[in-house]
């Protein structure tokens, strides 16, 4: 009996023993080392990271760093996670950050940072985001970016990064966003790149790229965006391999000095959005598009011939724009006749400074459908005054549509302290529930539509399904279109009643 007790008693003292061995657990001494050079490097006027010398990074939980929940096989705790976005940092990058050798994300998104990208963050070889949109950085894109093959997503989108586009890139087999806009990227788009079988987004507008569109990106069949707008790729055409890009949703090449004319790419079933604007094409306007476009931008171009017919099969469509080139003919009335005339749709013509010369068809336009036609032949007939109202020479496109909610609330005023902090939920299904809102500023880099309405109540649904929210939840409080097009929002999340 005695000799069992003693047995006990050992057993448990060990167990206490193993139990202050797992208490003791740290981070790897050379990541310690990496945070606090990271640190170093970084200006922090708003101290944010005023933890990061209170004991160690992974027990003590400092700002923004996230571990490993166990040890590794070197008994080690392990930096996973960096995120730091939008606390006002400036400095720059440090090198160390290539020590974090566990890390699967890296966020400075919306900082200050000025200084180049470290080509040691190459060797992240777990990292899965590498995020610093929205900073001051300059110098080019290290060739070393491209080592990392697990990387799922890089956004070194609105910074001021210069040289050419890598063609080791072509190496990051894991990628599905490569979102590399309003830069001063130059040079060739490399033709490699085709071997990134997973990408999904490439946006590249706002750069200043040359050289020809690569054929080979064809071969990109998961491809659903392709945006280069405002870039200068003299001399080149769209090459007619893009149409067997088959799932595209979105092909922008807006200003982008292209010449020759618009391949066939009927072929792409859920093309949605079409911009070739402010190029040199020419030749006339293929035959057939996707039934599911929603926008077609082919404004100030050298077009020629008729308006296609096909155009009047259009159920969804929200824009036609094709102002500024040299169509001639009549225009097909069943344009807006077919129309799918749901509750929120809408549809934008503009047509103006062409060479049409009449309508075939009845001019009776739904609501909600907006014409222009001036600065055409068929504004200068004999019988205009039936179509005055469209000759007119208003300005630009519909970008400016915007919205914003105004409490229609029938709510008692005194029972909601209304302060910038209270509120009535709209949708709540308790009449008057008074709640204090998260307020989420929210942007859409690449809508693949021109008119949100119609699309307001599937986005909710999908903001609310991702965030495990009941629709009455989210208020979108305001919205409006910035230029890109992009479509920044102002939503409002409120706790269930
Ligand atoms: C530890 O992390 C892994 C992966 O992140 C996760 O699957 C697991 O549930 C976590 N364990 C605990 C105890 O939190
Ligand atoms: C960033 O700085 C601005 C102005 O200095 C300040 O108003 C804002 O609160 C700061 N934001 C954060 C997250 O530190
Ligand atoms: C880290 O990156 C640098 C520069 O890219 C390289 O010289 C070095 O060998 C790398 N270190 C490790 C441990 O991979
Ligand atoms: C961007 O970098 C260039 C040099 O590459 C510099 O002349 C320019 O001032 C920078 N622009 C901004 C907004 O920092
Ligand atoms: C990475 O890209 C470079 C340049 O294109 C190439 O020479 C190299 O073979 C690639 N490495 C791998 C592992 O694919
Ligand atoms: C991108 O660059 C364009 C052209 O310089 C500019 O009009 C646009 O506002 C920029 N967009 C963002 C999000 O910075
Ligand atoms: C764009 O590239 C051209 C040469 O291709 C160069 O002359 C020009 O300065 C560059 N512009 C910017 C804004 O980097
Ligand atoms: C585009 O490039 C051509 C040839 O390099 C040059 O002549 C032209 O000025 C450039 N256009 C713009 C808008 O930068
Ligand atoms: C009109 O739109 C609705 C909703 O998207 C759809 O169910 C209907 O089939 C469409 N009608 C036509 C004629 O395409
Ligand atoms: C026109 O738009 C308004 C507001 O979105 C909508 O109430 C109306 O039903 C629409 N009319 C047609 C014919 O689509
Ligand atoms: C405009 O009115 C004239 C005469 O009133 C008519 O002949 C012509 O068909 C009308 N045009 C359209 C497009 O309805
Ligand atoms: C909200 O109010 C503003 C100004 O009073 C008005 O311009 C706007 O059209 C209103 N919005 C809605 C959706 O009623």
């Amino acid at each position: 009996m005695l000799q069992l007790r003693t047995c006990e008693c050992v057993f448990v003292l060990s167990y206490c023993y193993l139990a202050l061995l797992t208490v003791a657990q740290v981070t790897s001494p050379s990541e310690v080392n990496a945070l606090l050079a990271v640190k170093n490097n970084l200006i922090d006027p708003m101290k944010h990271l005023s933890d990061w010398n209170k004991g160690d990074p992974c027990a003590f939980k400092w700002t923004g760093v996230f571990c490993s929940n166990s040890t590794g096989t070197d008994d080690y705790l392990h930096v996973e996670e960096l995120q730091l976005m939008n606390m006002n940092l400036s400095g720059s990058l440090a090198p160390e950050l290539g020590q974090l050798s566990h890390l699967k994300i890296l966020d400075f998104t919306w900082n200050k940072l000025t200084g180049s990208i470290p080509r040691e963050i190459g060797n992240l070889s777990s990292l899965k985001l590498l995020l610093l949109n929205g900073n001051k950085l300059s110098g080019s894109l290290p060739d070393e970016l491209g080592y990392l093959s697990k990387l799922d997503r890089l956004q070194v989108d609105q910074n001021n990064i210069s040289g050419p586009l890598p063609k080791s890139f072509a190496n990051m087999s894991s990628i599905r966003h490569l979102h590399l806009n309003n830069n001063s990227i130059s040079g060739q788009i490399p033709p490699e790149l085709y071997k990134l079988s997973a990408l999904f987004h490439l946006l590249l507008d706002n750069n200043n790229l040359s050289g020809y569109l690569p054929p080979e990106l064809s071969k990109l069949s998961e491809m659903r965006i392709i945006q280069l707008d405002n870039n200068n790729f003299s001399g080149s055409g769209i090459p007619d391999t893009y149409s067997n890009l088959s799932r595209l949703a979105k092909l922008s090449l807006r200003n982008c000095s292209l010449h020759g004319s618009i391949p066939d790419l009927r072929s792409i079933r859920k093309l949605y959005y079409l911009d070739l604007s402010k190029n040199n094409l020419g030749g006339s306007i293929p035959s057939k598009l996707s039934d599911s476009m929603r926008t077609i931008d082919l404004s100030e171009n050298h077009l020629s011939g008729p308006i296609p017919g096909s155009f009047s099969n259009l159920p969804f469509l929200q824009r036609l724009s094709l102002e500024s080139n040299q169509l001639n003919g009549s225009v097909p009335a069943e344009i807006w006749q077919n129309m799918n005339s749901t509750k929120s749709a809408r549809l934008t013509i503009d047509l103006r400074i062409n060479s049409l010369s009449s309508i075939s068809g009845a001019l009776n336009l739904p609501d909600n459908v907006t014409l222009r036609l001036g600065g055409n032949p068929i504004c200068k007939s004999a019988n205009t005054a039936n179509l005055t109202q469209f000759c007119g020479s208003e300005a630009g496109g519909d970008w400016t549509t915007e919205r914003s909610m105004n409490s229609t609330t029938t709510c008692p005023v005194q029972a909601c302290p209304i302060d910038n902090f209270f509120e009535y939920v709209p949708a709540s299904p308790l009449p008057c529930f008074c709640a204090s809102p998260l307020k989420v500023g929210y942007r859409l880099k690449s809508p693949s539509f021109s008119y949100f309405d119609p699309y307001a109540p599937q986005f909710e649904l999908y903001v609310t399904r991702s965030l495990n929210l009941n629709p009455y939840q989210l208020a979108i409080d305001s919205y409006f279109w910035e230029e890109g097009p992009r479509l920044r929002m102002y939503l409002k999340l409120f706790p269930s009643s």
